[in-house]
């Protein structure tokens, strides 16, 4: 089996290039990235050598790249991370998530209908459904309608429309999967916990938009991509499927007091910041159908996903040390220390 990953350089893809790599011995993997400042070298240079693995340096957007990496690599099976995935940066710079997100998912849907591939499976997020008042037990079903709030919601719920659209119309065989907040190794330390667990390393603290009480649902990387890894190979081509953790709902804060805690360090370390503009309060969803349908189940709990992100961190730092330097401290001087 041939699979073009886009995005692999990225936190989801290198955790799903490591996955499909461990469990099949027998396929071939062409990565497709551009090497944002997301895109990280590093988290493949375990396996950059594997006879198995091919790399592509590339915009998802440029037509012409696309088109020749479909022609030359030939892929039966499309698995498309390749995304702007952070919603602050969005909000300062919309443009290339749309660039991104919504125009370079058309490019590869173009192609994987030129070339027929067996399955073109798209990566998304929970958050194009919009959000749920904090108050309320609402969970959304792969039936809830979109209501994106951010720049980058919209363009990922824009690039889900064109997915879809490309089955109803064409019959591409394709299938989308939408997540919650995922966790784990490779993170990019601009999100929440990479970002907590970073500063609380470098005894720094962790930046709260107040009051703390959004809700968001965590899952592990790997269980991420042991739900995708049975969507290609089980789901039904034109469905969707919820991915999403088993644990109890909490607060952004009591998850940064857990963290807290497994850190070995004081609720001090937590330093209310001004909020992000238009904040969604609470995502949740309902992840039945693929546990039915698939038999697809996440494996870590929260506590476990912490413990094994932190030792992981700390084992680390000569990963993410060199990524809080340069663009990064930029953005984040802009973010937290100058915005108004
Ligand atoms: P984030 O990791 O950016 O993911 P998303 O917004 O896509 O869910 O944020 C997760 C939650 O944490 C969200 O409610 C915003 C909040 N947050 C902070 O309180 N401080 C921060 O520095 C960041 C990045 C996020």
């Amino acid at each position: 089996m041939r699979f073009l990953i886009t995005g692999g350089l990225g936190f989801i893809g290198s955790n799903m290039i490591h996955y499909l790599l461990k469990k099949y011995p027998d396929i071939s993997i062409c990565n497709l990235d551009k090497m944002t400042y997301a895109g990280n070298p590093a988290n493949l240079s375990d396996i950059e050598n594997d006879p198995r693995y091919s790399f592509v340096k590339g915009d998802i957007a440029d037509a012409a790249i696309v088109e020749k990496t479909f022609a030359e690599f030939q892929p039966d099976v499309v698995i498309h991370f390749a995304a702007e995935t952070h919603v602050d940066r969005s909000i300062a710079d919309p443009d290339v998530f749309i660039r991104s997100n919504t125009i370079g998912t058309h490019e590869l849907l173009k192609a994987a209908k030129a070339h027929n591939v067996t399955r073109f499976h798209h990566v998304s997020t929970d958050e194009v459904y919009g959000h749920i008042a904090l108050d309320s037990d609402e969970r959304w079903t792969e039936e809830s309608p979109y209501g994106p709030r951010s720049p980058y919601s919209a363009s990922k719920a824009a690039s889900d429309h064109f997915v879809r659209a490309y089955y109803h119309t064409y019959g591409l065989p394709i299938t989308i999967s939408n997540c919650a907040n995922n966790i784990g190794p490779y993170m990019y330390p601009e999100k929440l916990l990479p970002l907590a667990i970073t500063n609380i390393l470098e005894g720094k603290k962790v930046p709260m938009y107040p009051p703390g009480n959004q809700v968001r649902e965590w899952l592990y990387v790997e269980d991420h991509c042991s739900a995708i890894d049975s969507i290609v190979s089980k789901g039904i081509p034109g469905e969707t499927y919820f991915v999403g953790p088993d644990n109890p709902q909490l607060s952004n804060l009591e998850v940064i007091k857990k963290l807290l805690a497994i850190m070995e360090r004081g609720e001090d370390m937590i330093e209310f910041v001004k909020d992000r503009p238009g904040h969604d309060q609470k995502y949740a969803l309902d992840h039945s159908k693929i546990t039915r349908e698939l038999g697809w189940h996440p494996r870590y709990s929260l506590d476990e996903s912490l413990e094994r992100m932190v030792d992981w961190y700390t084992k680390n730092e000569a990963w993410w040390k060199p990524l809080k330097s340069g663009e990064y401290l930029e953005y984040y001087t802009q973010q937290y220390l100058t915005r108004e």
